[in-house]
């Protein structure tokens, strides 16, 4: 698997060591998203770390020669980071997985490609529609436009190479691990230090959060039962907007509910996310395992306080990253 040291990857590297008996290496180019950490502990006979970048064909077709199957995560993943610098977002989306199904039409190699509901744009807040599987591609950042570019990639070399490939495009994730840039991690480690959560906008957006644990047994049900060729969608009917979850933080801290800053907005910042999931569930029988998403988000403050170690050395870098957007 590639990313496999970032946040969601990671914990599909934990889960697989838990519940399977596969062997996985890791390909990973530890950019400043990657934790080492996140993969310590685990039996060096199951988990290996090769580092380098998925753009390196040359790399790429080694590795995957060698394995029976590729589940490939890595990518730059910040929306805020591809307004800034949309450059490597080209390169490791687009070419990286360029490179990947390259080295899987090669081999014959099985591929699962993670993706984003963000490539299907955004949703007004009372349309009753979510996105399913058949709603066209609008992606509005570069971060987006960068991976749906990556999935019409896939969808391309299914069709004319043959290429054995499933995809997913699954939902805002949170859980542990998750590099202290995103929102959830930024607003509650705000609160341990004191600080105020930092709204964009006037905070109404929705997003539709699913744990990362449950991300991760839907793509390895997708992986063994998935038809080559489709598209699924991942999602746990997590829907809250950005003050709601702002609001569940400040209350686990006895915090009043307003103690939080609205901050300059995201440019172009997509307005809702929801995903309908059905296919996953009536064609695979998946199902959360952690539906409840405030108990969720408090297994993940828990998680962060708790961890403080790992995600201290990255907290005043990222602050003033976005104080110099005027966003802190
Ligand atoms: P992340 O930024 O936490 O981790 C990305 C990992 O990829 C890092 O370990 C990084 O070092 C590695 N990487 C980056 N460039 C690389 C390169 N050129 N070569 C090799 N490794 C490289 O990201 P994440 O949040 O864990 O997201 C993982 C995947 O899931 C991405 O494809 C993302 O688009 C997708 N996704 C994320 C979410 C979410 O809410 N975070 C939701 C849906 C889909
Ligand atoms: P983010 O975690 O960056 O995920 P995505 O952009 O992929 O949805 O942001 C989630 C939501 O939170 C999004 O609406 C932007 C908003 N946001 C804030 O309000 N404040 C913040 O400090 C951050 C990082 C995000």
């Amino acid at each position: 698997m590639t990313g496999g040291a970032g946040f969601i990857g990671s914990n599909f590297v934990h889960h697989l060591v838990r519940e399977t008996a596969v062997r996985i290496t890791v390909l990973d180019k530890l950019t400043y998203a990657a934790s080492r950490e996140s993969l310590e502990g685990l039996p060096s006979d199951r988990v290996s770390l090769v580092v380098g970048d998925v753009a390196d064909g040359a790399l790429v077709d080694g590795l995957v020669a060698a394995s029976d199957a590729v589940v490939h995560f890595a990518a730059e993943s910040h929306n805020d980071n591809s307004l800034t610098e949309p450059g490597p977002f080209i390169q490791t989306n687009i070419v990286g997985t360029f490179q990947i199904l390259e080295a899987a039409r090669r081999h014959g190699t099985r591929l699962h490609h993670i993706s984003t509901d963000e490539v299907y744009g955004d949703l007004e807040l009372d349309d009753p529609q979510r996105f399913t599987e058949a709603t066209p591609y609008n992606p509005s950042s570069p971060y987006s436009a960068a991976k749906a570019g990556s999935d019409h990639l896939v969808r391309a070399w299914v069709r004319s190479f043959g290429v054995v490939a499933t995809i997913s495009n699954c939902s805002n994730n949170y859980g542990p691990w998750q590099h202290v840039e995103k929102f959830i991690p930024r607003q509650i480690t705000n609160v341990i230090d004191g600080d105020r959560p930092k709204v964009y906008g006037t905070g109404t957006n929705v997003r539709d959060w699913i744990h990362a644990e449950d991300h991760s047994s839907a793509v390895w049900l997708i992986l063994q039962q998935g038809r080559i060729g489709e598209t699924y969608l991942i999602g746990a009917d997590g829907e809250r907007n950005n003050l709601d979850v702002v609001g569940r933080i400040l209350e686990h801290f006895g915090r009043p509910a307003d103690d939080y800053d609205l901050v300059t907005d995201r440019a172009g910042h997509d307005l809702r996310y929801a995903i309908d999931s059905s296919k996953l569930r009536e064609e695979l029988g998946w199902r959360p395992t952690y539906p409840d998403f405030e108990a969720g988000l408090a297994r993940t403050i828990a998680w962060y306080q708790a961890h403080e170690d790992w995600w201290r050395p990255h907290k005043q870098a990222t602050e003033a990253s976005y104080a110099a957007k005027g966003q802190a």
